[in-house]
């Protein structure tokens, strides 16, 4: 089989799995995330590009939020998948990216990290960050049915603007390298505009 066939075979698969997943983790946000780290790849000369792609695509495949319960059974699948389809050779390298980046990572930051795994996190952190970041986030808000804000401070817990500060405006200081990190600041900027944007439109007469 040659390297775009078994890509093919292997977009099928992941399409077929996501095809079950909210539109936050659907087949566009991997399509970016493989780009930005081709693009990353590319710029740091790191890895190889097949795997990279690979690794990219199926870097969601067993998210925690959506597989609750069943993250040994996504990775044996994929395991298996990856056997059958002539990719056996990047077998343990794409599960460690599956493991890392889907949910390990939520919970801890591993200590070393390894190049593969340094720019596929790079690219789905870029993703949630800038003018694509904002819409993911009150995409994802909406289907969770949380409001967007609230200026009381204990109902704001739960609104789609406390994300901005949990999660989204801590990402720029977490790239892992300089390509990203490059890409992260006009994201990053666009952030803070939008934050600036929406007080200033939520206050309005509010004197
Ligand atoms: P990742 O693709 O990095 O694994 P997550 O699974 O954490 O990201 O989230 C998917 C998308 O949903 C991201 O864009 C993230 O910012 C957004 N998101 C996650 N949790 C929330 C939340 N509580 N409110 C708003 N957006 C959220
Ligand atoms: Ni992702």
């Amino acid at each position: 089989m040659s390297d775009k066939n078994k890509i093919e075979m292997a977009e099928k698969f992941v399409k077929d799995k996501m095809a079950r997943y909210d539109s936050g983790h659907d087949w566009w946000h991997i399509t970016r995330v493989r780009n930005l780290s081709a693009y990353i790849n590319e710029k740091e000369n790191l890895e190889d590009p097949l795997l990279v792609d690979l690794a990219a695509l199926f870097h969601d495949f067993a998210d925690s939020k959506f597989e609750s319960g069943n993250q040994a059974e996504s990775v044996e699948q994929l395991s298996m998948f990856l056997d059958d389809n002539g990719l056996g050779t990047f077998s343990s390298r794409i599960i460690n990216i599956v493991q890392e980046v889907s949910f390990s990572s939520r919970k801890k930051e591993p200590g070393v990290k390894n190049d593969l795994l340094r720019i596929v996190q790079d690219a789905d952190r870029l993703d949630a960050i800038g003018a694509i970041g904002v819409a993911r986030a009150f995409n994802y808000g909406g289907y969770r049915n949380n409001i967007i804000y609230s200026p009381v401070e204990g109902e704001n817990r739960y609104s789609t603007i406390n994300h901005f500060y949990e999660k989204l405006l801590l990402l720029r200081a977490m790239m892992n390298t300089e390509t990203a990190r490059i890409l992260a600041r006009e994201r990053h900027e666009f952030l803070e505009l939008f934050l600036k944007q929406f007080y200033l439109e939520w206050n309005c007469g509010s004197f």
